[in-house]
C-alpha cells in the first residue's frame, strides 16, 4: 500500500476525513469537526502546532486518510510536546505509525523539546503495543470512571450534605449568564487557576492569558456554563466543579475540575459540590458523566463512593528526545 504523510489542510475535506476516522474507532466520545475547528485556531497561536495526515493511494483519482498526528508544546514555555496520533488498526505496524512519529520527532527536534507525551487507553493494546516499543514509558495512570445518572441514589449521602453546612459552607451554581459578567469571569478565571495547580501534572503548570481562557471555557463548542457550581464561605469562593459536554451535546458530559482550596479540605466539600452538579445533572437530562482521575488523587475514591464505575484507565506515555 502506497502511503503518503503530508501537512493537514485546514480545509473542510481534511477535517471530515480526521474527525470521521477518529469516531470509528472512538464512537464512545465521538468529536465534531466544530471542536476541532475551535481548538486548533487556539492551539495555532503560540504553541508550535503541527498536524499531519497519512494518506493511502486507493487509485490514481482518489486516496483515503488511514492516520493523522497532532502535536503541539502543552503550554508556551512547555520543552514537552504533547501528541495525539490516531491510526487505522493495520497501520500501528506496517510502518504508518513509524513514520507519522519520525515527522513529529524531527519538528520536535527544530524547537529543541525535551520530551513527548501521548495519551492511551491501556484497552487500545496495538497502540499502546507500538509506543512500549518505541520507548515511551508511563508516567501517570488516570482511571476513566463513569456514572450513570440514572441509577444514581443521592440519598445515601445526606450526611455528607450536613457536613457541608455544618461547616458554614453553601454550594451554589453561579448566576444565569454569569458568562456574560466580567466579574464573574474573572471569579471563575481566578479560582480555576487556584485549585488546577494542585491536580497532579507531569509538567510545569502555566496559567493561561484571561482572553485565551475565556475563549475556552465559555466559547468553546463544549463548554457548558449552566454546570459550575461554587462553594462559599459567606462571601470566599472556596471550591468549584464543573462539566465539559461531549461532542457538542449533552447526552454524556464529563467533569473539567473539581477542586477545593487547601485550607478547606477534609470538611465534605468536594462531596457537595458533586451531589450538587450529579442532581443539576438528572434535572438537565444527562444521562452519563465522565471522569478521569490519577489513579492515586483522593478525587478517584470519592468518584468510588458517589457510584461511579472503573473504566479502562488512560495512562500518559513519556518518550525522552
Ligand atoms: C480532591 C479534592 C477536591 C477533595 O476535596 P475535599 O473537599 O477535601 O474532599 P471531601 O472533604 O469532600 O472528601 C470526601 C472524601 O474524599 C476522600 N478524601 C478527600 N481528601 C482526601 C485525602 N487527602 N486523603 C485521603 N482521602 C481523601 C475521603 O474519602 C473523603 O471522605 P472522608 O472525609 O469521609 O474520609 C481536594 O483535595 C483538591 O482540591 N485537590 C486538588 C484538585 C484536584 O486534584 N482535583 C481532582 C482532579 S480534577
Amino acid at each position: 500500500m502506497t502511503v503518503q504523510i503530508r501537512p493537514f489542510t485546514f480545509t473542510r475535506s481534511d477535517y471530515a476525513a480526521c474527525v470521521q476516522l477518529r469516531n470509528k474507532l472512538y464512537a464512545d466520545t465521538p468529536a465534531t469537526v466544530e471542536v476541532w475547528q475551535h481548538n486548533d485556531r487556539l492551539r495555532r497561536q503560540d504553541r508550535s502546532y503541527h498536524f499531519f495526515v497519512a494518506e493511502r493511494e486507493i487509485d490514481l483519482a482518489s486516496h483515503e486518510i488511514v492516520g493523522y498526528v497532532q502535536c503541539a508544546k502543552k503550554n508556551s514555555q512547555s520543552r514537552t510536546v504533547g501528541l495525539g496520533m490516531v491510526c487505522a488498526p493495520t497501520c500501528w505496524q506496517n510502518g504508518v505509525a513509524q513514520q507519522l512519529l519520525d515527522q513529529v520527532k524531527q519538528i520536535a527536534a527544530e524547537f529543541k523539546a525535551a520530551d513527548l507525551v501521548q495519551k492511551v487507553q491501556e484497552s487500545d493494546e496495538q497502540k499502546l503495543s507500538f509506543f512500549l516499543e518505541q520507548g515511551f514509558t508511563q508516567v501517570m495512570r488516570h482511571p476513566l470512571s463513569v456514572l450513570d445518572v440514572g441509577r444514581f441514589d443521592g440519598g445515601r449521602f445526606q450526611n455528607k450534605w450536613r457536613q457541608m453546612e455544618g461547616a458554614g459552607i453553601e454550594v451554589k451554581q453561579l448566576p444565569v449568564n454569569w458568562q456574560d459578567d466580567l466579574t464573574w469571569q474573572k471569579l471563575v478565571y481566578t479560582l480555576d487557576w487556584t485549585l488546577v495547580q494542585d491536580v497532579p501534572y507531569y509538567d510545569k503548570r502555566v496559567q493561561e492569558p484571561f482572553e485565551r481562557f475565556i475563549q475556552n471555557e465559555i466559547f468553546h463548542p463544549n463548554a457548558f456554563p449552566e454546570s459550575y457550581f461554587v462553594a462559599w464561605d459567606a462571601d470566599r469562593p472556596v471550591g468549584m466543579t464543573c462539566f465539559i459536554k461531549r461532542g457538542g451535546g449533552i447526552q454524556t458530559v464529563s467533569t473539567a475540575l473539581t477542586g477545593v482550596i487547601p485550607a478547606y479540605r477534609r470538611r465534605g466539600i468536594a462531596f457537595a459540590l458533586k451531589l450538587a452538579s450529579i442532581r443539576f445533572a438528572r434535572a438537565a437530562g444527562i444521562e452519563t458523566i465522565l471522569t478521569h482521575n490519577e489513579e492515586n488523587n483522593p478525587m478517584f475514591h470519592l468518584n468510588q463512593r458517589l457510584g461511579f464505575t472503573q473504566k479502562p484507565a488512560w495512562l500518559d506515555l513519556k518518550y525522552s528526545l
